[in-house]
């Protein structure tokens, strides 16, 4: 392997992971999936599956990818011996391209409001027309569709240099910076009046609300946050070496992830309620929420415009690994990285054209009752990533030796040894249990 594929440090995985994981799943998906499913429920259910079903993947792509060395197609085929099963990475790459393909649509949203807060064209407005606002610009074609080219481009400019400069070197100092400023717009929030009644809805569950459909967002929430069951973290963890602790970085990165979902929940929803917004307003939510409550705040429009900066930042380190994967699957080590990083980019962008224009044009048009935005998100995160997290914790219980699985979980942890029996059990018999009752149960619900 070229020293260029490792990483430099455990803490540039770690970031680099994190990058990954924590993006507009935490942030802006997070609390629409909230809010459209029942609050607090939502959010118990959610954390149930991330616990118990989200980090036991985490840590079994981590060890697929650490034990083989190699990228996620590869190191299926080269630990089972048996060519089927690079099936499972390949469908990984399939989701990948449908992630990124919506995924870059929000990007372009991100960069339209990072544009206008710049310009000011944002603040001191009165609360009602930032819905408006929000419907005008996703309803734009041309807005939506340049934007979305806009942000793969960048995308595509930073994966095209490779892993370490590319990716490492960004997380180290915006995420920290991201977290501050959502910690002082948490603050501002619950301050507001009426904010209690927010954080009701979003801390007391009430079972009632739960539908069998919601419980399967849930599932796919956990999946789509931690950016697990498309073995695109074997792939991240194939460039570790063997000094690196696994259950640490899966702790560390769980960890920010649910702290980053709670807060943006702890941010949005007592303005929600403080400001008479609905929280079932769907994907435009924190567009049309956030900049109200920026509003509230002393130099609000200089504030709101970093925190767009951040975010369309955590936006891109998700999109890098969904790149990323992408890229190492087709180059295998080929000197053809940065054709194949442009000309996957314009796949991706194709691809996402009717996403784009389902909020504008073709918002009349609906697939089994849905948006074709919606459609393919519900394709990717419910479907295809708790279908391959089931294959991959199949994988890990069939075709991976425990003796192997115990050296990989406890190698350079103490709190390894404490967590392999648990996980163990967990990936063998709750993961598929889970994800299976989930699956029948919500499609036969439809
Ligand atoms: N986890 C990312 C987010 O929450 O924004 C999205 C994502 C990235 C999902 C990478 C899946 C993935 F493989």
């Amino acid at each position: 392997m070229k020293s260029n594929d490792q990483w430099s440090s455990r803490f540039g995985f770690i970031l680099a992971s994190a990058g990954s994981a924590i993006g507009l799943g935490a942030l802006w998906k997070f609390p629409y999936m909230a809010g459209t499913n029942g609050g607090g429920a939502f959010f118990l259910i959610f954390l149930l599956f991330t616990f118990l079903v989200g980090a036991p993947m985490l840590l079994a792509e981590f060890v697929i990818g650490r034990h083989s060395q190699q990228n996620a197609v590869s190191s299926y085929e080269k630990i089972s011996g048996n060519p089927s099963w690079k099936w499972l990475g390949y469908l990984g790459v399939i989701a990948s391209f449908i992630i990124l393909s919506f995924y870059s649509v929000i990007g372009g949203w991100v960069i339209t409001y990072l544009v206008r807060s710049f310009s000011g064209s944002l603040t001191g407005l009165p609360n009602s027309r930032y819905e408006q606002l929000f419907g005008d610009i996703i309803g734009s074609p041309a807005t939506s569709l340049l934007t979305q080219a806009l942000f793969l481009a960048i995308t595509v400019a930073i994966v095209q240099f490779g892993i370490q400069k590319g990716i490492e070197t960004a997380s180290r100092y915006m995420m920290p910076a991201l977290f501050v400023l959502f910690l002082v717009l948490v603050v501002r929030s619950l301050s507001l009046d009426g904010a209690m009644e927010g954080v009701a809805f979003f801390l007391q569950p009430d079972l009632s609300k739960l539908t069998a459909e919601g419980v399967l967002d849930a599932l796919g929430q956990s999946f789509f946050a931690l950016s697990v069951g498309i073995s695109l973290m074997v792939t991240y963890s194939s460039y570790l070496d063997k000094s690196a602790n696994l259950t640490g970085s899966v702790i560390s990165v769980v960890g920010l992830n649910v702290l980053i979902s709670f807060l943006a929940g702890l941010a949005i929803f007592p303005a929600v309620f403080a400001f008479g917004f609905e929280p079932t307003e769907g994907p435009g939510l924190i567009f049309t929420v956030l900049p109200a409550v920026f509003n509230q705040m002393a130099l609000g429009g200089l504030f709101f415009t970093v925190f767009m900066a951040l975010l369309l930042f955590a936006t891109l380190t998700s999109a890098f690994s969904l790149m990323e994967i992408i890229v190492s699957t087709v180059t295998r080590g080929a000197d053809n990285r940065k054709k194949v990083s442009w000309i996957a980019g314009l796949f991706v962008f194709v691809l996402g054209i009717p996403s784009a224009l389902s909020f504008g044009v073709l918002a009349d048009v609906s697939v089994f009752g849905r948006s074709i935005f919606d459609m393919m998100d519900f394709l990717a995160s419910n479907l295809l990533m708790p279908i391959g997290a089931l294959l991959i914790s199949i994988f890990v219980s069939k075709k991976m030796k425990r003796t192997i699985l115990e050296s990989e979980v406890m190698m350079s942890s103490k709190a390894g040894q404490v967590i392999f029996p648990l996980w163990y059990g967990l990936i063998r018999f709750v993961v598929p249990a889970a994800i299976i009752i989930v699956l029948i149960t919500s499609l036969l619900s439809y």
